[in-house]
């Protein structure tokens, strides 16, 4: 899931990012609690408080599998560290990590970049990517809240990850082993591929991004199509990202 945007208490554009957070929790832990972790992809909370923070890991306890949790433009580092101190960070205090599963190895990265909605990938954090794609055999995911890429929603491509090429140059001695690259930050679902690299992002839980294609970068203009989280099915050979309208109330039938 991605984009949980939970503020402290009220409301955000006139509706309870907190309350839909609820429901995706629910909703995974009864139609998919046999999913093995849960990754959120950043802007966990709206305002990076310490309010926020807290009703936010009230709400994704409720989890009954691990859950990653990873930093967006709206989060704030340091209070996500004092809400989440077990929280893994990298030895410059990014939150990013790797962890291996039975498909390969998952590397979280933190494309943060304090002061500004854009995305950053310093030279700090390069170092820490090459040595992780370096140590790792096998296959590879890789999850980030900006895309390296451009969508064609011109205010969203003015503030995604700014240092895409240098990004890439880490990557691509590598790229044949990237299975898939998970994202967040501009509120839609969203698939292609990328330089051979496929890729997916989700909505988000609160509010979403209009499918807006004007060449116009000042301007973001939001909608309020439902959230929804993905469902990810990994086997051997493929990889499968269902996204699932989980406040759609229409009863399945059979066809
Ligand atoms: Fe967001």
């Amino acid at each position: 899931m991605t984009d949980t945007h939970v503020i402290g208490s009220g409301l955000l554009y006139g509706r309870d990012p907190a309350e839909r957070l609820r429901g995706a929790v629910n909703s995974i832990n009864q139609e998919h609690g046999d999913a093995a972790f849960v990754v959120l992809t950043g802007d966990m909370t709206h305002w990076g408080d310490a309010e926020a923070y807290a009703r936010l890991s009230g709400e994704i306890g409720k989890l009954e599998m691990p859950v990653h949790l990873m930093v967006g433009n709206h989060d704030d580092t340091p209070a996500f560290a004092k809400a989440f101190p077990q929280a893994p960070r990298d030895e410059n205090g990014f939150v990013q990590t790797g962890f291996d599963t039975e498909f390969g190895r998952f590397l979280l990265l933190d494309t943060k970049d304090v002061g500004t909605p854009a995305g950053a990938y310093c030279a700090a954090r390069r170092d820490w990517l090459r040595r992780a794609l370096e140590t790792a055999d096998g296959p590879l995911v890789l999850f980030m809240h900006h895309p390296p890429l451009r969508t064609g929603i011109a205010a969203m491509d003015r503030i995604m990850l700014q240092e895409a090429e240098a990004f890439f140059d880490v990557i691509a001695p590598h790229k044949a082993r990237i299975r898939h690259l998970f994202f967040g930050h501009v509120h839609r679902a969203i698939f292609g591929n990328w330089r051979g690299i496929s890729y997916s992002c989700m909505r988000g839980l609160n509010h979403q991004v209009a499918l807006d294609l004007v060449d116009d970068p000042t301007r973001i203009a939001a909608t309020f199509e439902p959230p929804a989280f993905g469902v990810v099915l990994l086997y051997p050979d493929q990889i499968v990202v269902h996204l699932h309208d989980y406040t759609d109330s229409s009863k399945p039938f059979l066809l």
